[in-house]
């Protein structure tokens, strides 16, 4: 099978260091015109899998949920080493039908009423971070802003009570394998397991004594006449993490990386010109927080004029779909005015994002608070990139924030 092999196009997606070293933009726009759904050879011992870059095929593969499936796992790392282990429990690996009873089940998590007390809380978190650092100085906008916002929405969505919040943020950290290069893979593990008994105490414990939260409601409704498990509620209540913290962190720190790379897009949001909610998508575009997404196909199908076979691996890039130039007039440009905007980073089909609203709500929340308190954002040396191929950022953006 025909792969673009040559030069500059012959990256290595499965491997991580890939995005730290290259740039992926020209990398993307080679692959969209010269080969826009190729076959990724297998290196290292590792399966190979099928690149889809374009943003129609893409979209049409999201969408397509009945020949791409995503029971054996969605992350293309997970598929090389095996099945996801939560396959057909946790929302974003299963498929229909039981994936439409569980997204049933997860989305009352999101009510109006829920929502509405989680994002009043979200806009004071913001607002009280943003003013601590303005007018201090240099700091690392990562570490002292981005990562309090996502996990603080996130325990307020689940009611965790505030004494178990330091053990959460704890193992959440270091459960997070794609901050270094050297992380030790079996201390992510134990932390990734130490959540998942904790959300099992929590169910049981609230499946005992329902209280009007979000883990009760998971933890006490039926489907089917049936109750979830308690594996079912810890997973569930697990993958709002999974899905919430890193995507919303990596876009809130792309946005102020982008406003100190482009001043003039800033001055459009602090000024007023464009509205924030504007903006907030042409910021999540940019930010693109999974590069990819990933499928096994369930029959043999055709894709971008490729025979792809049942069993195959599907990869969907985000990152080259966000960029396409046949959707996106100059895509290369952070233009906070941006519309239409029909960006992919919350996915599109049955799996769309279940937490969109709430990540633009962060957004939103962390613009107000910048446009009220800010005047003018600096870098003050060099972030240092995310170490994955799935997750697209930075992890460490040292700036300045001068007071208005
Ligand atoms: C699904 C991106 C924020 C929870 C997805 C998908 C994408 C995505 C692309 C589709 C995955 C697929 O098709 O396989 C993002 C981005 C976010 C964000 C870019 C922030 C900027 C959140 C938040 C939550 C959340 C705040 C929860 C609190 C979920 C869940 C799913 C999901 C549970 C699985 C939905 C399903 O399979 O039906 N997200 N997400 N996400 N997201 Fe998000």
């Amino acid at each position: 099978m025909s792969s673009p092999t040559a030069g500059a196009t012959a990256l290595d997606l499965a491997d991580p260091t890939t995005f730290v070293r290259n740039d992926p933009l020209a990398f993307w726009s080679e692959v969209r015109d010269r080969s826009p759904v190729y076959w990724h050879d297998g290196r290292a011992g590792r399966p190979g899998f099928w690149v889809v870059s374009r943003y129609a095929d893409v979209l049409a593969s999201y969408a397509d949920a009945a020949r791409l499936s995503s029971a054996r796992g969605t992350v293309l790392d997970v598929l090389l080493r095996g099945d996801d282990s939560a396959g057909g429990r946790m929302l974003a690996v299963t498929d229909r039908p039981r994936h439409r009873e569980l997204r049933s089940v997860m989305l009352r998590a999101f009510s109006p009423r829920v929502l509405g007390e989680v994002v009043g809380r979200v806009e004071r978190r913001a607002e009280e971070l943003v003013r601590r650092v303005t007018g201090v100085g240099g700091f690392d906008f990562a570490t002292e802003v981005a990562e309090h916002l996502p996990m603080g929405t996130i325990c307020d969505l689940l009611s965790v009570p505030a004494a178990d919040r330091a053990d959460l943020l704890r193992w959440n950290k270091s459960a997070l394998s794609s901050d270094e290069a050297d992380v030790d893979p079996y201390a992510a593990v134990e932390a990734r397991n130490q959540i998942l008994l904790y959300f099992v105490d929590l169910a049981e414990r609230r499946r005992a004594r329902p209280g009007d939260d979000v883990v009760s409601m998971v933890a006490t409704v039926t489907v089917g006449g049936k109750l979830l498990s308690i594996e079912e509620v810890a997973l569930n209540c697990y993958s709002l993490i999974l899905g919430g913290d890193e995507s919303s962190r990596v876009s809130a720190i792309c946005a102020v990386k982008a406003f100190a790379d482009f001043p003039d897009q800033w001055r459009a949001v602090r000024d007023g010109a464009v509205a924030v909610d504007t903006a907030v998508e042409e910021v999540v575009r940019w930010a693109t927080p999974a590069m990819h997404f990933a499928r096994t196909a369930t029959t043999d199908l055709e894709l971008g004029g490729r025979q792809v076979r049942a069993g195959d691996i599907v990869t969907l890039w985000n990152l080259s779909a966000n960029f396409d130039e046949r959707e996106f007039d100059r895509p290369g440009r952070f233009a906070v005015a941006r519309t239409p905007n029909r960006h992919v980073s919350f996915g599109h089909g049955p799996h769309f994002c279940l937490g969109a609203h709430l990540g633009r709500a962060e957004l939103r929340a962390l613009l107000t608070a910048l446009a009220g308190a800010v005047r003018g954002i600096e870098m003050t040396g060099s972030p240092q990139r995310v170490y994955s191929n799935f997750l697209n950022g930075y992890r460490t953006l040292p700036v300045t924030f001068v007071g208005r």
